[in-house]
């Protein structure tokens, strides 16, 4: 295999914030999955607990719940039960019957989406009086089927356990909270994963719900998605073709010196890396396709965040029109140091990032995902799950292996059965689900009102 097409990598959908702050482990990479560890937690105003302070101004109340749903849902067999979290808030609702549904993903549930109302499901979920629920996934966060995540304790992490889940979730809070309500009319809302698993739901479950919006849900999955890396490749040369340019001349460079001994040793200087390379007997390709990943990672997750306004980093800057700055600057005669500078600059976004060394060690890195046990704040358990579902169902992979064009987010496809597709040109992954910003462009603005005609047309033609 080649080097250069053998570069793995995971995303994971929104930007997650945690509610303290987590110490990062030393050997896991500032971006984990193309996402920063724990989230954006720097603030210009000094303070760093975002989530605390992200429900804004204009907030609402919410509440917590949790209800009993059985381990396995396809044996009956099987009385183990466990506890899934939620929240929900009746602040919004006067008595429509509407009920806007926001799936868990791939992360611990976040209070903000729910109390925060800027959010645009919020806005809509204030417009039509809706009552909001969010669910927290199956192995994420406090909703944990089992005690730990070892292997055995993972064969109930299927999509179908999933999907049974929200289909069970719904049909409970129909008893509980509506049962005053001939026909509660749920709509789903879920961005990059959750999209996929709303458009699943629509498809396995379309009695359930009256509609869903799926916001950059990934669809036609492969094992192999090198045409995430193809897109991405687009949006730094639509910017700047010198920009793409440059990061093309300088990954090639880079290539070029990772096969002798003296280049590794000019880039664990420049990159100021943890861990030296190991010794050329002792080198695997894994030594250095994890070295790549991690730089490529840091590319990967300013590309797929920028300009949306959903944290206070990619808000402030951080997004290819700065990095192009840092990528064209003629000041600086090395490429490779211009890469560099761009890390270096991206960890200025997170606290405690800059001087410190760069993760190296694809032995450490693995060491911990290895571990079946929780972590405090389910920061580790999460990225483990989500491996875990990568490599047993999703694939999603991201390759280099480009070369070929393929839309991911930017498709069309599958037409039928009253499904509308749309591509947001010259913006973020699910940024028509962030806040709105006096920054936001065209194609954004229309995109969000042609939303809100589909979600208007799901009402109508369901009326109570
Ligand atoms: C909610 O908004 C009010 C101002 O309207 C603010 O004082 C308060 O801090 C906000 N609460 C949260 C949790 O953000
Ligand atoms: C459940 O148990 C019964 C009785 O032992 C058995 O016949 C049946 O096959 C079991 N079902 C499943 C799904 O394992
Ligand atoms: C709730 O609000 C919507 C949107 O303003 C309105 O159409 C509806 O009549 C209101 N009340 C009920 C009971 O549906
Ligand atoms: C139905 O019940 C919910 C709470 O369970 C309440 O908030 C709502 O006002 C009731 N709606 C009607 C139309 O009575
Ligand atoms: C440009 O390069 C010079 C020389 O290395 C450096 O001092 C400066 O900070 C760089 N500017 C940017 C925007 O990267
Ligand atoms: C990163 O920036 C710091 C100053 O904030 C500087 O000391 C360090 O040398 C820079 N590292 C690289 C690789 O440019
Ligand atoms: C498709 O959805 C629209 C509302 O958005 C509805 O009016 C129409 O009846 C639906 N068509 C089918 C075939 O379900």
């Amino acid at each position: 295999m080649k080097l250069q097409n053998s570069i793995i990598l995971f995303i994971v959908l929104l930007i997650s914030y945690t509610k303290s702050i987590n110490p990062k482990p030393r050997h896991i990479p500032q971006f984990v999955f193309g996402r920063p560890y724990g989230g954006f937690l720097n603030r210009p105003d000094g303070s760093n607990n975002e989530e605390d302070i992200s429900c804004g101004s204009n907030n609402i109340s919410y509440e917590e719940g949790w209800i009993t749903q059985p381990l396995d849902h396809f044996d009956l067999n099987n009385t183990i039960s466990w506890q899934q979290y939620y929240h929900y808030s009746f602040d919004l609702y006067n008595g429509s019957g509407l009920v806007f549904f926001m799936l868990g993903g791939e992360t611990p549930l976040r209070a903000r989406f729910i109390c925060n109302t800027g959010y645009h499901w919020m806005v809509w979920a204030k417009q039509y009086g809706a009552a909001v629920f969010q669910i927290e996934h199956r192995y994420f966060g406090q909703s944990r089927p089992r005690v730990d995540q070892s292997v055995q304790n993972l064969q109930w992490f299927t999509p179908e356990q999933i999907l049974e889940d929200y289909n069970d979730f719904i049909q409970q809070m129909n008893v509980k909270f509506f049962s005053n309500i001939t026909k509660p009319r749920w709509v789903m809302f879920g961005g990059s994963y959750p999209g996929t698993l709303t458009a699943w739901m629509r498809t396995v479950y379309p009695d359930l719900t009256i509609g869903g919006i799926a916001s950059s849900g990934a669809i036609g999955l492969t094992v192999n998605q090198y045409s995430y890396a193809v897109n991405m490749q687009k949006d730094y040369g639509s910017n700047d073709p010198n920009c793409a340019s440059n990061i093309k001349a300088a990954f090639t460079q880079m290539q070029t010196m990772v096969y002798s001994e003296t280049g590794r040793q000019v880039l664990e200087i420049l990159f100021n890396l943890c861990t030296p390379f190991p010794s050329s007997d002792k080198l695997t390709p894994k030594d250095i396709q994890f070295f790549f990943s991690n730089i490529f990672g840091v590319f990967q997750g300013i590309n797929q965040y920028t300009g949306d306004n959903g944290n206070t980093a990619t808000a402030n800057g951080l997004g290819i029109p700065i990095t192009c700055q840092i990528m064209n600057n003629v000041s600086e005669t090395d490429l490779v140091k211009r890469i560099a500078n761009v890390i270096n600059w991206s960890n200025s976004f997170s606290p405690g990032s800059q001087n410190v060394c760069m993760p190296n060690s694809y032995s450490d890195y693995i060491w911990t995902y290895k571990q079946p046990e929780y972590d405090t704040y389910a920061e580790i358990a999460a990225a483990r799950s989500w491996n875990w579902m990568c490599c047993s169902y999703m694939g999603y992979f991201q390759t280099t292996d480009g070369g070929h064009d393929n839309d991911i987010w930017g498709r069309q496809d599958n037409l039928a059965n009253n499904v509308t597709a749309m591509i947001i040109n010259r913006n973020a992954h699910c940024a028509d689900m962030y806040p709105s910003s006096p920054n936001d462009n065209m194609e954004l603005i229309a995109a969000r009102t042609r939303i809100q005609g589909l979600l208007e047309g799901f009402i109508q033609a369901n009326k109570l």
